[in-house]
């Protein structure tokens, strides 16, 4: 069955709720981008498909007892073969951008060595597609799927994995760099170095701070690189970096819990943020980690090659307490009454949102920014005729907009939106229990189903336009 000739998208019955009138949408200029993301290996599926080679997570998500319920992404949403149909709802929602990950190991099954075409030419017919449609791709060099083989070389612990990385990256730019003009290098290296190598929740699934640090180095390392090998591959290309971060509070203010948060700030935030904006690694954090950074002489000045834009992915903010005896950066979360909860069990906070934007703008002189990705994961039950009524994701998505409209008033120079995500799909260690689509995805069937927050969210694009015009 080719793509073309797959059952149509059902439409869903329930309306869209009204727009709240509060929602200050006049604040976002006219081109503000609309858009969804997703990523490789939470959609694709076809992991065996047209050369692709093993990922790490491939690994992780067979290694029994690492995925709830033993889920893994072997077919996930089958987006490799259902790519019109999930396009076409692209144009149901009306949005007008599209953040996807390009798999590496679909590219260079071994990680470098020989190119895969066939890898290629999916993205290839992807973009072509997407453009077509009047949606502009934006395109993420690494969402997480290392080659295994690159793995078994030593990963994102030895500097040669960033090495590769910036020549994969400049190869996909090649061929793409004419028609993609909006590129990301890494998403969330936060998550790959402490929840892959020190928490050991995701892949590779390593709890040794050493290789945490190591590896948290040379994705920062690989992204400078990268934007290089792209910048020369694809002179029109515009290049950012998308970290994801929580506000972070101390849970009373007792000095041991407010230094915990600065602790957590460290680790969760300036980390990641401070030596691309030429700060360097916090002097706090080096010495609370206290294992040797595997610095070269120039490094610092690639890890802070200027960019274009900056993307934040904001989920949730975080309350700690001083917990001197558990796990660096020695602090826990509280739970704080009052705060709603998600199917994740984090807690809704859209001013965490507002002041990220706004710290990203002031602190670190960010002159373009991008919510690259914020949604939520609620528990949807379809009706028996097949409709999703969603209103908690549907009001989470609205009063995001809403901190994000605030902070564009206050001078946060935002230029898209992206909602995550645009399907259903394998969340990770979470497996497919955890739904955060726009639209609802039958795994059984792969059919898919627009929910109601996504009929809100195109009321808001649309909105929006007839605003702008
Ligand atoms: C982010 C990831 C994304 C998705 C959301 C819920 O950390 O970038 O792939 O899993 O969380």
């Amino acid at each position: 069955m080719t793509p073309a000739d797959r059952p149509v998208t059902r439409e869903a019955t329930v309306t869209a709720p009204a727009t709240a009138p509060a929602l200050d949408l006049a604040a976002f200029p006219p081109g503000f981008s609309w858009g969804t993301a997703t990523s490789a290996y939470q959609i694709e599926g076809a992991v065996t498909a047209d050369g692709r080679g093993p990922s790490i997570w491939d690994t992780f998500s067979h290694t029994p007892g690492a995925v709830d319920n033993g889920d893994h992404g072997d077919t996930a949403c089958d987006h490799y073969h259902r790519w019109p149909e999930d396009i076409a709802l692209m144009r149901r929602l009306g949005t007008d951008a599209y953040r996807f990950s390009i798999a590496w190991p679909r590219i260079l099954p071994g990680g470098d060595g020989p190119l895969n075409p066939a890898g290629l030419d999916f993205y290839d017919r992807l973009v072509d597609a997407l453009l077509d449609a009047g949606i502009t791709p934006s395109a993420t060099l690494y969402h997480w799927d290392l080659p295994q083989a690159l793995q078994d070389r030593g990963g994102w612990t030895v500097r040669g994995t960033a090495e590769h990385f910036a020549a994969y990256a400049g190869r996909v730019a090649a061929r793409l760099g004419d028609r993609v003009t909006q590129w990301a290098t890494l998403n969330e290296p936060l998550c790959s170095a402490w929840i892959g190598h020190l928490e050991g929740r995701m892949a590779p699934g390593l709890t040794d701070l050493t290789a945490a640090v190591r590896a948290s180095y040379h994705l920062l390392l690989g992204h400078g690189l990268a934007v290089a090998t792209v910048r020369a591959a694809a002179p029109a290309a515009s290049i950012g970096l998308v970290t994801n971060h929580s506000t972070v509070a101390p849970a009373s203010a007792r000095p041991e819990d407010v230094a915990a948060a600065d602790r957590v700030d460290g680790h969760v935030n300036r980390w990641f943020l401070d030596p691309v904006y030429g700060r360097g690694f916090p002097a706090d954090m080096r010495e609370l980690y206290g294992v040797d950074l595997p610095e070269r002489p120039g490094d610092a000045a690639v890890i802070a090659a200027p960019l274009d834009w900056h993307g934040v992915n904001y989920y949730f903010p975080v309350t700690v307490e001083d917990d001197p005896a558990g796990p660096v950066p020695y602090a826990r979360d509280v739970r704080l009454p009052g705060l709603p909860r998600t199917a994740m069990d984090w807690p809704v906070d859209p001013v965490g949102l507002e002041s990220l934007l706004l710290r990203l703008t002031e602190e670190y002189g960010v002159r373009r920014l991008y919510v690259t990705e914020n949604g939520s994961a609620f528990v949807d039950r379809p009706a028996p005729d097949g409709s999703v009524d969603d209103p908690e994701r549907a009001a989470y998505l609205e009063d995001h907009i809403a901190a994000c409209a605030r902070a564009v008033r206050r001078g946060a120079p935002l230029a898209g939106y992206y909602a995550w995500s645009l399907l259903d799909n394998f969340e990770w260690a979470y497996g497919y229990a955890k739904r955060f689509g726009l639209v609802h995805v039958d795994y059984a069937t792969q059919r898919r189903t627009l929910k109601s927050s996504g009929l809100r969210y195109a009321d808001i694009v649309r909105r929006h336009r007839a605003q702008a015009d």
